[in-house]
């Protein structure tokens, strides 16, 4: 893998100690690399209303809009559990919305995966 996605994956990693998440107990990280380099972390954010949770992929996308970005180079994610887990479809959605077919890193402590996010929302949906 590049080594641009394996530092891209340690800040997720890294994101995902701040995890806010005593409902499910997943502490999620992610990071996304944005093309003029600069990068941005986040982490899931769960709620006592539980649909309110925020996934840490828009985390990190909100926290890049926000400061003006709008141009993404690839997005990782990382789980601290016993199995590394995609983006969930909302994110996915919000990540295409800017970033239809950038590559798509996700891992756990044991496995990483790499896919692209045209294989995860073929069809999406954009105006
Ligand atoms: N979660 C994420 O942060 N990203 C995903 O793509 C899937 C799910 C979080 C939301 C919730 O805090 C916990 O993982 C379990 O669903």
């Amino acid at each position: 893998m590049k080594k641009e996605f394996m530092e891209l994956l340690t800040l997720a990693k890294e994101a995902s100690v701040h995890a806010y998440s005593p409902y499910s107990g997943y502490k999620v990280g992610s990071a996304v690399l944005c093309k003029d380099g600069k990068t941005y972390s986040g982490c899931n954010v769960e709620n006592a209303s539980y649909s309110l949770t925020l996934c840490a992929e828009r985390t990190a996308i909100f926290k890049a809009i926000s400061e003006g970005e709008r141009e993404f180079a690839a997005i990782a994610i990382f789980v601290d559990s016993d199995r590394a887990f995609p983006p969930c479809g909302a994110c996915r959605q919000v990540i295409s919305e800017f970033a239809p077919k950038i590559p798509v890193i996700y891992a756990n402590q044991t496995e990483t995966i790499e896919t692209t996010m045209e294989n995860l929302l073929p069809g999406a949906f954009h105006l």
